[in-house]
């Protein structure tokens, strides 16, 4: 029951998801043109950060299409075997949506070049000198791959897509009308100020909205209250520690470490990983991009530094400088994207 409602807070339709704009008027012209033609879409793939709606795209994609959608991820695609029993299956223009693609490995990958271009996959049948290479034809099918930064891909499966549509964080607008549209199917009321509030520490994320939404909605049912109001969700992120720019325990951990431990920084990514026990492209990919987006560190040639924003939001008076501390930060990056 609750899964049913759960899944039907994502939009059916592009009309009825709200915001990326672009992303949506770009998908619109590509799906009726592939419709006009009867052709299977071109392939895509979104890239952003986690939450802000590519596997919700891809329902969606499939849905306006009118094509079945088969959902796997990259990790779980260990042999070529598993993608050409995948593949093989697939009819006229279904669509596969393969998330976190990035993380597919190097022979799995090579299938695709051909699936992707010319809808063949040659495998190896046997083993030692009785191998030999069968090529399977397919149906002409739409993948769409997700990933947390288009960069991560290497250039030959990138340059098969034929669109790559980056997502953009959602502003306080998008957020509260996805508040306010969730509210609504979730049959419960919310006063604006309250939306509004719950927006502003969504880290411009959907998923985190609908997620402290329903946090809320806990704190609103155990009160016995028919409407989320401001005070309810002030009580509600005390007790899930969220602050004010949205960020939670482990966030403002981040901020510390850089600033305690390595002096505001500089400091190198696999130090500062090392030092919070995260992995390195969890805190790449997960962690840091909204606290680059909040200007609340930057990254340097050098690493990452603590802004004096940082310093600010935590309560420190001013940037502690460290003996080593040259008072340089280097070169700050030009194209975040590559690194
Ligand atoms: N639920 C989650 N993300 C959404 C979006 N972008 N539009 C509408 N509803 C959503």
């Amino acid at each position: 029951m609750n899964g049913e409602i759960l899944s039907s807070l994502r939009p059916q339709s592009l009309d009825d998801y709200i915001g990326q704009a672009e992303v949506k008027k770009k998908l619109k012209i590509a799906i009726q043109a592939a419709k006009m033609r009867n052709e299977p879409l071109d392939h895509i793939l979104f890239a952003g950060p986690p939450g802000l709606g590519k596997t919700t795209l891809a329902l969606v994609i499939a849905r306006e299409m009118g094509t079945n959608i088969y959902i796997t991820s990259g990790p779980v695609l260990e042999r070529q075997g598993d993608i050409a029993a995948i593949l093989s299956t697939l009819n006229d223009g279904d669509i596969l949506f393969i998330d976190e693609i990035h993380r597919i490995n190097k022979t799995v990958e090579e299938i695709f070049y051909t699936a992707l271009e010319d809808y063949k996959v040659d495998v190896m049948i046997g083993k030692g000198p009785t191998a030999r290479s069968v090529r399977i034809s397919l149906k002409p099918f739409t993948l769409i791959g997700a990933t947390t930064r288009s960069g991560l891909l290497s250039s030959p499966l990138r340059s098969r897509f034929g669109m790559i549509l980056e997502l953009q964080f959602y502003n306080i607008e998008e957020l509260v009308e996805i508040i306010k549209r969730a509210c609504k199917i979730l049959k419960i009321e919310i006063e604006e100020e309250a939306a509004h509030f719950i927006a502003e520490r969504s880290r411009g994320t959907p998923r985190i909205a609908l997620r402290l939404l329903r946090r809320a909605r806990d704190v609103a049912t155990v009160k016995a209250k028919t409407e989320i109001d401001r005070i309810l969700v002030e009580k509600t992120m005390d007790i899930l520690e969220i602050d004010k720019l949205g960020l939670d325990e482990l966030d403002r951990r981040i901020l510390k470490t850089i600033i305690e431990i390595y002096d505001g920084g500089p400091v190198g990514i696999e130090s500062l990983a090392a030092t919070l026990n995260l992995e390195i492209d969890t805190l790449k990919e997960v962690h840091e991009p909204y606290l680059l987006q909040k200007g609340l560190i930057v990254r340097t040639s050098r690493g990452r530094v603590a802004t004096d924003l940082a310093y600010s939001h935590l309560g420190y008076s001013s940037r502690i400088r460290g003996g080593l501390f040259d008072g340089s930060f280097g070169e700050l990056e030009e194209d975040q994207s590559e690194n």
